[in-house]
């Protein structure tokens, strides 16, 4: 089987195509033969060394993937060869609430992730895949999408409510699409104009370009009639929380995701205070929330987007794409 794996240099020139013998199913193991996987921003910084210094070298990269059941280990009786699947983010999170535990068994990081044509999952380190969805559909949904359902489910913005999205990322359009599936009114930000049109025919009702606008949260407060939006899916970080704190009403709710502007800087506090606003910290998912949000895709018929797939052999150059941030969505590698 081929795989690629950051041997002992960080870089995506530095990751390496290597052969090495399928491996067998053991005890409550799952033999998965992948057909896709997806990249996330997350898996740049890994690929890049700048994600830990702890990773336990060499490391097979990323953390999402889709493909078919090929054999069960002893004692599996959840899956069957053919099953079509994708891989959990965390392979140890259940449901409830995350542990110390949970980000020790994260694919891709932790733990080898999948970029690789075959790889083991445990028993319940897998979910089935929404039946409308293709491998390469499926592969996009176990960090970014879950993520963007974990903030909307915490923050449950009811119909008619308004969340703001920031750029149009992974996570960002997931997010779209779900809050439109609630009924929500959706606000997002750009900084390409070449993209406006597409956030308009997901569902975004405004959108704001924050590199003509550079104070966006001023848009936001006066397209709400001054009110602030009742909820932010802040991926941004550092760069854009202060100006989100701005954007979102009393009483609401910032889910905090990401980093894109970098993690330190300064951020005064005292709106959250004085707003009452509930920050709450967001970690992909467990287990039992991919399959909630696998139910409403079905149930809603929602597609992911998906910018461009690239060919296994060219995933260095799946990278540089994601790393360009010209992508609307998620980029994928078809294995
Ligand atoms: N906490 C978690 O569990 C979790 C899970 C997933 C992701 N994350 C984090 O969430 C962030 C997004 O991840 P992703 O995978 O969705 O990223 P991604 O797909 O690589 O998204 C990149 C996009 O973000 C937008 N962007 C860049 N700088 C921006 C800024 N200053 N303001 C607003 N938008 C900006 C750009 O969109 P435009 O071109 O439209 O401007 C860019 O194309 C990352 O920091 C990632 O590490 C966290």
């Amino acid at each position: 089987m081929r795989y690629f794996c950051i041997e002992k240099e960080f870089g995506i020139d530095a990751l390496q195509l290597k052969e090495k013998a399928v491996p067998r199913p053991g005890p409550g193991q799952v033999l998965v033969r992948l057909r896709a996987a997806a990249l996330n921003y997350r898996d740049l910084l890994v690929v890049r060394g700048s994600y830990s210094r702890t990773l336990p070298l060499p490391l097979v990269p990323l953390s999402d993937g889709a493909g078919e059941v090929v054999e069960c280990g002893e004692g599996v009786g959840l899956w069957q060869p053919g099953d079509r699947v994708m891989g959990t983010f965390f392979q140890e999170w259940d449901g409830g609430a995350i542990t110390d535990e949970v980000p020790k068994s994260a694919l891709g990081g932790a733990i080898d992730g999948v970029m690789a044509e075959y790889a083991l999952f445990r028993e319940r380190g897998l979910v089935r895949m929404p039946s409308h969805l293709t491998f390469e559909e499926g592969a996009t949904l176990p960090c970014a999408a879950l993520t963007a359902w974990h903030a909307l489910e915490s923050g449950a913005p009811a119909c008619g409510q308004s969340v703001l999205t920031l750029g149009t990322g992974g996570v960002s359009t997931f997010a779209l699409q779900f809050a439109r599936a609630a009924g929500a009114r959706v606000i997002a930000t750009t900084g390409s104009a070449a993209k406006e049109g597409k956030l308009a025919a997901l569902g975004a009702s405004d959108i704001i370009n924050y590199a003509a606008v550079p104070e966006w949260e001023k848009t936001v407060w006066e397209l709400t009639g001054r009110r602030g939006v009742d909820l932010v899916v802040e991926v941004g970080g550092a760069g854009t929380l202060g100006r989100s704190l701005k954007a979102v009403r009393t009483g609401g709710q910032i889910s905090l995701i990401g980093v894109l502007t970098g993690a330190t800087g300064e951020v005064n506090p005292l709106p959250a205070v004085m707003k009452g606003v509930r920050i709450q910290g967001i970690y992909v998912g467990s287990r039992e929330q991919f399959e909630a949000m696998n139910r409403a895709i079905e149930l809603h018929g929602i597609r992911p987007v998906i910018d461009r797939v690239f060919p296994f052999a060219e995933a260095q150059a799946a990278c540089r794409y994601l790393e360009s941030g010209a992508h609307f969505g998620k980029v994928v590698i078809a294995i």
